[in-house]
């Protein structure tokens, strides 16, 4: 029988404070809304800047816009940025120089810009272009903040009547879930899924709203209990993919397949889950399906990541390691750095 409460002690880094703390910081977030002042409306379309756990919140937005919104994680913008374009650069530390540098070619093509940061090089930016900027709270992993990274935006998108669904109804669901998968609650079944992929190699199934989900949970499953995770999207996956489980028992027999499912999913999409599920059986690879839940579309799709988060914290515990610490990021960016 596990013991949850002594596998708490390799949470060195407290990420459980963070994960249990998020539909408040949820609440806090949306406080923050009003620092993206409504000067910048009027854009046709946004652009998100970021790396990692903060380019995550331009992928969630974009799923949810009411006007074209692309994340960018990279050096370059786009060609089609120009002075209708809304630039929104994400970065928790403020010093990533991907974003750094796209923000600062993106500034020579359009004003409407705002920045969501704890400081660094990007809000010095800020202040030397006197562009608007969100103070997000220090002390966090980056993607241990993405309610800081998120919601100022959903909630400003929301003022501005870009936003499909109600990010205000989020953190009273969450708060529910919280309760079902905080480590002292028997039958939780965010400890059920980790233990069913301990030793495992998850691959995350989304679709829709649900594809930047999916990316989440694997990224999580990485940073977190530092270990192998893939995803991939529905329908494309039905397209390629597909054909790589014929040698799955010999080369991929660890291979597990979890199916991010909402009530909004599309009818087609429901009917390929339920013959990929016939042919992962056939091919001996298990799979499992988790249900969103919540009213509209935004709150199922954060109500998954949110269990997904609980997910991989349980697994990282499993795995013997303190989900906070990302050394290889860091070494990375260090050696960079010297260069
Ligand atoms: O999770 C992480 O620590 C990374 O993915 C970072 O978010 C990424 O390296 C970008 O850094 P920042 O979020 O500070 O811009």
């Amino acid at each position: 029988m596990l013991n949850w409460q002594d596998l708490l002690a390799l949470d060195e880094g407290k990420m459980l404070w963070a994960l249990r703390d998020f539909p408040e910081q949820i609440e806090r977030a949306l406080g923050l809304a009003c620092r993206v002042p409504n000067s910048v409306q009027g854009f046709k379309n946004a652009v998100v800047l970021g790396m990692g756990g903060s380019a995550i919140a331009g992928d969630l937005l974009a799923r949810f816009a009411t006007v074209p919104v692309v994340t960018v994680r990279d050096y370059a913008l786009p060609g089609w940025v120009n002075a209708d374009t809304l630039l929104v650069a994400i970065s928790y530390s403020g010093e990533t120089e991907e974003t750094l540098s796209a923000f600062r070619e993106g500034l020579r093509r359009t004003r409407r810009a705002v920045a969501l940061t704890t400081g660094g090089a990007l809000a010095a930016l800020c202040e030397e272009w006197e562009i608007p900027w969100v103070p997000v709270p220090p002390g966090f992993q980056p993607r241990a903040a993405l309610a800081f990274l998120l919601f100022p935006l959903l909630g400003c998108f929301s003022r501005l009547g870009h936003l499909q669904g109600n990010p205000f109804a989020v953190a009273p669901l969450l708060r529910r879930l919280r309760e079902a998968c905080l480590p002292d609650h028997n039958e939780n079944a965010a400890q059920t899924l980790a233990q069913a992929l301990f030793q495992k190699v998850p691959v995350i199934y989304g679709a829709g709203i649900t594809g930047p989900v999916a990316y989440r949970w694997k990224t999580q499953i990485n940073e977190n209990a530092k270990q192998p995770a893939y995803w991939a999207e529905l329908p494309e996956l039905c397209h390629n993919e597909i054909v790589g489980y014929e040698l799955a028992t010999k080369v991929f027999a660890q291979g597990i397949v979890i199916f991010l499912r909402t009530s909004f999913d599309h009818p087609r999409v429901a009917k390929r889950v339920e013959i990929l599920k016939e042919v992962l059986s056939s091919r001996g690879l298990a799979f499992f399906e988790v249900w969103g839940e919540g009213e509209d579309a935004l709150s199922q799709a954060l109500w998954l990541l949110y269990f997904g988060d609980w997910v991989s914290f349980y697994l990282a515990l499993l795995n013997g390691v303190d989900p906070t610490p990302v050394r290889p990021i860091q070494e990375l960016k260090r050696r960079l750095k010297e260069l």
